[in-house]
């Protein structure tokens, strides 16, 4: 029987409209608007794309926006003042340091330079530390995002086995420390990992988060399984391009009882996490 489709698309535009309705609420109630700033070191074609759809979405949200581009070859002073200029700035609530870094400049210095509070990627490391002990933090986007399509579709999640493939950072990690707060039983796999198959077969919930195109096929997945792809690969179509996930679509949709495609999985949930975070930050900070 062929997977239930997560409709992401439709999932992240009822957030973005629940968001929207509280930042009306936070500007008419007590005259607030959350305001994010995005910062943009270079000129990498896939982020420019993310920062115009960020910037687009947090000002259809009615919030503030502010994007700063600073040169590829910026030198690390001017983007740590230019962090700090934010973190002083009472109109801005949340500020995003788009990733990858240029490799001259040190990207844990630059998130760890950011006000904690105003962290709405959740990747400084006291935000680390609080998600790491279950105490309230920002949440990073894009598990935060997965975490809400998972408990719509299975309700409460605990007791689930959960397999995370893939140990980064940004999405990995906290996935993992989202689903064992959820009481699943989760284990993280990544490239060294034996029997990668056998263990995903294994799995209530399959995340795949690697950036290798179409790498989880069907016989990797356990039948009736969840499966979220994170991924997002751009591969050559013909003489033109595509998008694709981290799992093989087809064959893992035969198998899977619920599966996210993409593009209109996950992808379009993390931009509308940073807002809901951008709004938790302000009110927050608000008290
Ligand atoms: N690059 C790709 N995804 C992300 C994200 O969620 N946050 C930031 N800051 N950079 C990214």
């Amino acid at each position: 029987m062929a997977a239930e489709v997560i409709d992401g698309k439709a999932f992240a535009a009822d957030v973005r409209g629940k968001v929207a309705d509280h930042v009306a609420r936070l500007k008419a109630d007590h005259g607030l608007v959350p305001g994010l700033a995005v910062v943009l070191v270079g000129e990498d074609p896939a982020s420019q794309v993310y920062v115009r759809n960020k910037g687009k979405q947090t000002v259809e949200a009615g919030m503030h926006s502010e994007e700063h581009r600073l040169d590829a070859d910026v030198d690390e002073k001017t983007l740590l003042d230019t962090v700090a200029r934010l973190n002083a700035d009472p109109k801005i609530h949340g500020i995003l340091v788009q990733l990858p870094l240029p490799s001259h400049l040190n990207s844990d210095l630059v998130i760890n330079s950011i006000d904690p509070a105003k962290d709405v990627d959740g990747f400084h490391i006291s935000n680390v530390g609080l998600l790491g002990t279950g105490q309230k933090s920002m949440v990073p986007c894009t598990p935060l995002g997965c975490l809400m399509l998972l408990r719509d579709r299975l309700g409460n999640l605990s007791g689930l086995n959960a397999v995370v493939v893939g140990r980064s950072n940004i999405v990995g990690k906290p996935m993992a420390q989202l689903l064992l707060g959820d009481s699943c039983t989760v284990t993280i796999a990544h490239s060294r990992t034996k029997e990668i198959e056998a263990l995903c077969r294994t799995a209530d919930i399959l995340v795949a988060a690697v950036g290798r195109p179409e790498m989880v096929t069907g016989d990797w997945v356990k039948p009736g399984a969840t499966v979220i792809d994170v991924g997002i690969n751009r591969v050559p179509n013909g003489e033109k391009t595509k998008l694709v996930g981290d799992c093989d679509y087809a064959s893992c949709a035969e198998v899977a009882g619920a599966i996210t495609p993409v593009p209109g999985g996950v992808g379009p949930m993390t931009i509308a996490c940073l807002l809901a975070n951008t709004v938790t930050a302000c009110c927050r900070a608000n008290g």
